[in-house]
């Protein structure tokens, strides 16, 4: 079974009270269970993490790199300026998935740019907490390739 880290930045602890009207109702532990129902069937296995401190996520995603067999990043406001965060990712050799809850490029102008995503296997932005489960997907794809059926 693969192992996968699902890493949560800043605010992502107020989902379910955090402008719903942008981010949805759920919260995150409802997203964690929704997830890790979803990687099971999938035969992978995901951890949730979640921290304000950017320190705390930096080592958050240098585990991966001997822990994991890949990652899902959900940086938060990290995403559009932390090089700290792009060199930690970098640093693993393992995939990571970019997401974000909501579709980024119809917001301010400031969302537009990641810092985060050359470093990444790929995006997935604007599908709420759906997200996740798809992002566990297409993780699955590039850790177990052979298991992709035709
Ligand atoms: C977010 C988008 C970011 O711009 C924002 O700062 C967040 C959440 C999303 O999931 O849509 O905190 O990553």
């Amino acid at each position: 079974m693969s192992e996968i880290l699902v890493i949560n930045g800043p605010n992502l602890n107020m989902l379910g009270r955090r402008e719903p009207e942008i981010y949805g109702r759920l919260t995150l532990s409802d997203i964690e269970k929704i997830t890790q129902s979803h990687a099971a069937k999938i035969g992978m296995k995901c951890t949730f993490f979640q921290s304000n401190i950017e320190g705390e996520i930096v080592t958050a995603i240098q585990s991966v790199k001997d822990k994991y067999d890949g990652a899902i990043i959900n940086a938060g406001a990290y995403t559009h300026y932390s090089y700290a965060l792009r060199d930690a990712i970098a640093l693993t050799d393992k995939p990571f998935v970019e997401v974000h809850m909501s579709n980024v490029f119809g917001r301010e102008d400031f969302r537009h740019k990641s810092v985060l995503s050359a470093v990444c296997s790929g995006v997935i932005c604007g599908f709420g907490e759906n997200v996740y489960t798809l992002a566990a997907d297409a993780l699955a794809s590039i850790i177990n390739p052979d298991k992709v059926e035709v």
